[in-house]
């Protein structure tokens, strides 16, 4: 018999396709409704009822933010029964707040669970990302390459022109400059509003979503969920902690981390094992998002574990009053 405390990824798995369901199920009534607050509260209360459930001694690791900041499932909560094995969690219970709100592509439920230790504890500052999807060699594509460089190498990996690549960026003065750069490479750019962790993962599946490289800074937190999804289904992301001032830096010595210029690999930000769990919130290229119909709403999750790199696609249908 196997070790009660043991991380079990395949007895938890459910669990957590449940977990990401329930948060993306209490948005349903918000999707294109214009409140933001109200869709992220809806999220968050149901993710935490539903992690409460499971047989875990769980610590938040990527949370709603600091505890003075976020009453639920903020940094260092506990969640779980409090039996179980001893697991540290990443969550974003709506991955795309403006995107949900106005209806448009992509906003996810998101979640990932590992052994005690097994991801990054990102502070809630900036990350410089890259990603690929899987099948080249490492480092085809790094940081420190221009991003002209970058599509460069990575058609030449692909063995097709520059042309044939398409990036994925999110739309923001701050990537202006970089958008210029890449233009002049004669590659497409998917620009996204939100949703860099959705926008990582579309590099994963290229046949499916036709996004070859994800490039440009986002939310650290977002970095580390987009790792341990790319954990799951192959590909490479690279991060580097972006700092603007000293009180970010504060954040970062809290969570532990002393060299701020160091770059992270997939395998830098989680360690360890994962399982991993999203469901659509709105219609998007990886999921459909949440149906609603007479007496019922139905929810698309994929559910991954990175021991297995098993990716599974399951439809849930629930029935409402
Ligand atoms: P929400 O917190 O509203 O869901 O937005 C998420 C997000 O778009 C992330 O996907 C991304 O990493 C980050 O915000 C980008 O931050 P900023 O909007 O400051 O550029």
């Amino acid at each position: 018999m196997s070790d009660k405390t043991e991380f079990s990824d395949r007895m938890l798995s459910l669990g957590l396709a449940r977990v990401s369901e329930a948060a993306a199920i209490a948005c349903a009534k918000l999707i294109g409704r214009g409140d933001e607050k109200a869709a992220d509260q809806a999220a968050v209360d149901a993710m935490r009822r539903e992690l409460n459930k499971l047989d875990i001694k769980g610590v938040v690791v990527i949370g709603e933010g600091e505890r003075d900041e976020a009453p639920m499932l903020y940094i260092g909560e506990e969640v779980g029964t409090g039996t179980g094995p001893a697991v540290d969690i990443a969550l974003d219970p709506l991955e795309g707040t403006t995107l949900t709100a106005k209806d448009m592509p992509n906003a996810l439920a998101v979640i990932a669970m590992g052994p005690r230790g097994s991801m990054l504890h990102a502070p809630d500052v900036y990350m410089d990302k890259l990603a690929i999807g899987p099948g080249h060699r490492r480092g085809v594509v790094t940081l420190d390459m221009s991003p002209s460089a970058r599509v460069s190498a990575l058609a030449s990996a692909k063995g097709c022109s520059t042309t044939d690549i398409t990036v994925c960026v999110l739309d923001r003065p701050r990537h202006e400059e970089m958008i210029r750069e890449l233009r002049q490479t004669g590659a497409a750019i998917r620009l996204i509003t939100d949703g860099d962790v959705a926008g990582v993962m579309h590099c994963a599946e290229p046949a499916k979503t036709g996004i070859d490289m994800y490039m440009g800074s986002g939310g650290a937190p977002e970095g580390v969920l987009a790792a341990a999804a790319l954990k799951c289904m192959g590909g490479q992301i690279f991060g580097k902690l972006l700092f603007r001032n000293e009180d970010e830096k504060a954040r970062a010595r809290k969570a532990g981390i002393t060299n701020f210029d160091r770059v992270y690999t997939r395998d830098d930000l989680v360690t360890g094992d994962v399982i991993f769990a999203a469901t659509g919130v709105t219609d998007g290229s990886l999921l459909p998002g949440i149906r609603r119909e007479v007496g019922f709403v139905t929810a698309e999750t994929v559910l991954m574990r990175s021991k297995t790199g098993s990716v599974r696609h399951m439809s849930y249908r629930h029935p409402v009053g």
